[in-house]
């Protein structure tokens, strides 16, 4: 009722400029607590603006808009949480096997779950949805889904951009200068690491399209016998939202569909709970804030590396901010200058005036979070085991730790390298030296610095595909060229052939004309 009078109000005020209240799906069934976080602000401004915004997750979101409706398949969520297992890195060829057999599998049971949903069977039989915004990680699933409704769709990439979203917008390749979200590389790449880069990326989307997709088209067939197969429905997306922001991400073309609208989720600080609040204020050398991320289990760390933490967090004068599940932890011999807290305001933390430095696994979220406050970073990925190759399917993003060691408001550190002085070496280097505060600083300028809220502009893009019923204006020719049109190679090689010839003839007539000179010479002599 409510909604109603709101839609009524604005299609009202609106009627002149824009005058569609639409209902929106937003789709992100296997998108983890970051996801959420990330297309959440544009949902709330979505729903403000009188759209009717229904989203789907695994999470319950947490949003203070009532008109939002939720419909939560909490059935997923133990398949995308797990606990930590081991700092053992694998190596890259099973690493990557291991991927696609995980992500084969979460996709089925995603699917599954997502088909069992009562709510999402009326929405499938009455297709009352004008516009789906679909999360571009994992939820391949949900496509055929979309394909059936036959409505406009835009992804929602909470990554700066997966490689299969910049292969659907056909997003210029640029092996030389970025490096693959899948690696560690800074962009001034070595031959081998060039070549790495380009090779691991078109290996991945090959396996992806002829054994992925084709698994998760047999899968949905017979609920969709109509769908396309979903490789063509992913190529026709009306648009691509990307969190992808200069100071998490190398600068590359991007065509006119493919939007990147930075950081959506950061926000001034907010109040502390009173005891936080108290804690952080009374930290005359400053605080450090330890979280890794709301998918890993910090309580679940070994015993060995929980100690580590312990005894450097003792020797230094910071105070420091412990995430740890279950909010105390069994030690009895942890400094008083450490709290634990089974929950972080992270960003109300970060953005404390006393905060100095971000303990974290470099997650993109929190590393926009610790720019846009300012905070020098110290990253430290989780190994490519079980837990990272979850976080690996849903994330997707793990250069950022090499984006801040290149930028210098960060450094990375190795689980398995790390030891209590290496820990202490680093937090003091990082502390002392005012270069990292400094570049953190310069970062936060560059993202602070903004024509408007992201939020807004990912919405006001979101209406324009409402209003025009679609982005046809932007789509460019590429997206139906073969390969060698798109890149000229027949016109390359007919030049060539040209070039060619001339030579040719200019050889044979040089030729010819050096054997008349020499046989006249020979004459006259
Ligand atoms: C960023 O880091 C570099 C390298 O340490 C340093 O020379 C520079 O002064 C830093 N920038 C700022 C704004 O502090």
């Amino acid at each position: 009722m409510h909604f109603q009078l709101t839609c009524v109000i604005t299609f009202l005020l609106h009627l002149v400029v824009f005058s569609q209240c639409a209902r929106i799906l937003m789709l992100s069934p296997m998108g983890t607590r970051s996801h959420i976080y990330s297309f959440m602000p544009i949902m709330e401004v979505l729903a403000e603006r009188g759209h009717q915004v229904t989203v789907v997750t695994a999470h319950e979101p947490k949003t203070e808009t009532p008109s939002i409706r939720k419909i939560v398949i909490s059935e997923i969520v133990e398949h995308l949480e797990a606990g930590w297992q081991s700092f053992e890195r694998e190596g890259p060829i099973t690493a990557f096997l291991h991927f696609f057999e995980e992500s084969s599998t979460l996709a089925t049971i995603g699917y599954q779950y997502l088909m069992r949903n009562k709510e999402i069977q009326n929405i499938i039989n009455n297709k009352d949805v004008d516009l789906v915004i679909v999360d571009a990680i994992m939820n391949e699933f949900t496509f055929p889904l979309i394909d059936h409704l036959g409505v406009p769709f835009i992804f929602h990439s909470a990554s700066t951009g997966p490689p299969w979203s910049l292969a659907a917008f056909d997003v210029p390749s640029a092996y030389a200068t970025v490096p693959s979200l899948a690696s560690e590389f800074k962009s001034d790449m070595t031959f081998l690491e060039r070549m790495l880069n380009m090779v691991f990326d078109e290996i991945f989307l090959i396996v992806r399209k002829r054994i992925v997709l084709r698994r998760l088209d047999d899968l949905v067939r017979p609920d969709f016998p109509n769908a396309r197969p979903i490789e063509k429905i992913e190529r026709s997306a009306q648009l691509c939202l990307a969190s992808y922001h200069s100071a998490t991400a190398w600068p590359r073309t991007l065509p006119p569909t493919f939007i990147p609208i930075g950081a959506l989720h950061v926000r001034p600080a907010k109040p502390l709970p009173n005891d936080l609040q108290n804690f952080a204020d009374g930290a005359e050398h400053g605080f450090i804030v330890f979280t890794l991320g709301s998918n890993a289990l910090v309580s679940s760390m070994p015993e060995s590396v929980k100690e580590i933490f312990i005894r450097v967090f003792a020797r230094i004068p910071q105070r420091v901010f412990w995430k740890w599940e279950t909010g105390t932890s069994d030690s009895t011999e942890i400094s008083t200058n450490v709290k634990m807290v089974d929950w972080l305001p992270q960003q109300d933390l970060l953005g404390h005036k006393n905060a100095r430095l971000f303990i974290s696994h470099g997650g993109l979220l929190g590393t926009q979070e610790t720019i846009y406050h300012g905070v020098p970073i110290l990253g430290l990925p989780l190994g490519r085991d079980q837990r990272r190759l979850k976080s690996f399917i849903t994330e997707y993003n793990f250069n950022n730790l090499a984006k801040a060691e290149e930028e210098n408001f960060g450094i990375k550190l190795e689980w398995s390298e790390l030891t209590e002085t290496l820990l202490f070496n680093t937090i003091e280097k990082i502390l002392q030296n005012p270069g990292y505060l400094g570049n953190a600083s310069r970062l936060s300028q560059l993202m602070r610095d903004e024509l408007a809220p992201p939020k807004e502009v990912a919405a006001y893009w979101v209406e324009h595909v409402l209003k025009h019923g679609g982005t046809k204006h932007l789509q460019s020719k590429a997206k139906d060229m073969p390969f060698y049109k798109l890149y000229m190679l027949d016109v390359w090689l007919f030049l060539m052939l040209i070039l060619m010839f001339i030579l040719l003839i200019f050889y044979k007539f040089f030729a010819y004309m050096i054997e008349m000179f020499t046989s006249k010479k020979m004459k006259t002599e």
